[in-house]
């Protein structure tokens, strides 16, 4: 029942039975910076490797549900869809039943503002979180905030999570790019890599695909995602081999 399940502490009342998902929560507080871009990429490329997905879409703008089902029209590879709308009010109970449906690998994408009970039940479940942050002064102190938020969470107080930055929309060589840099590199997590601001986004994001899945791709781009795509294998070998950590 809707009303029961906002009255419980979410934290405590969504858990990953058994553990089996391999679970990546895209998240920053901040609007705007990347995290369905980065979902919708990931999940796109799993599926085009043969792996079992599911896409959790949180956010009531459904940009990645919009996504899915113009990729439905185009004959990529299948994403299994959940859509658990994270509106006024938190519903552990829903966000239980659609991980309990989930395929091995999920990727959620998480609306702006993600704070409080409904932040600590995503961390209860995920095994890595990824941050993608803008290079700019509000960004950066959003992202600061946020990282905060994560880290003294109780649920990350009680188990630490495997969290990363990732730089985004990056124009390498302007003042700003290098400020960001300077403070993703200042912070005790990883900094993966940096998606250059590219139209090429825009036009996968347009296409239901994620922008390997584009011809032609420029090398640099393909190297920035290998980054991202090894750390979260070896994220994701960890987790299966010492289950405690
Ligand atoms: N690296 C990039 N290069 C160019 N455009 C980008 C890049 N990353 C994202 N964008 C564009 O920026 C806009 C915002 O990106 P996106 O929707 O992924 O952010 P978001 O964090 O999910 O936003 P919201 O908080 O509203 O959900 C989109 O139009 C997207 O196509
Ligand atoms: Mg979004």
């Amino acid at each position: 029942m809707d009303h029961q399940d906002e009255i419980v502490a979410p934290a405590r009342t969504v858990t990953d039975r058994g553990r089996q998902h391999f679970v990546v929560l895209v998240a920053n507080a901040k609007g705007g910076c990347g995290k369905t871009t980065l979902s919708t990429s990931l999940a796109s490329y799993y599926a085009s490797q043969g792996r079992s997905v599911t896409l959790l879409d949180l956010d009531p703008q459904q940009s990645s549900s919009q996504w899915w089902r113009q990729r439905t029209q185009q004959g990529y590879p299948a994403i299994d869809l959940q859509t658990v709308p994270l509106d006024g009010h938190f519903h552990a109970g829903r966000l239980q039943a659609s991980l309990r449906e989930a395929r091995d690998m999920v990727i959620i994408d998480s609306p702006a503002g993600l704070s409080g009970p409904a932040l600590d039940a995503l961390l209860n479940i995920s095994k890595v979180v990824l941050v993608p942050v803008l290079p700019s002064p509000i960004d950066i102190r959003a992202a600061t905030r946020f990282l905060q938020a994560v880290m003294l969470s109780p649920v990350s107080r009680r188990r630490p999570r495997r969290l990363a930055v990732i730089a985004n929309r990056a124009r390498e060589r302007t003042r700003m790019y290098g400020q960001l840099e300077v403070f993703l590199n200042s912070l005790k997590i990883p900094f993966l890599t940096t998606l250059r601001d590219t139209q090429l986004y825009v036009q996968a994001s347009g296409e239901g695909c994620g922008i390997l899945d584009l011809p032609d791709i420029p090398p640099q781009d393909r190297d920035s995602w290998r980054r991202v795509m090894e750390w979260l294998e070896v994220q994701r070998h960890l987790t299966r081999t010492l289950p405690g950590l």
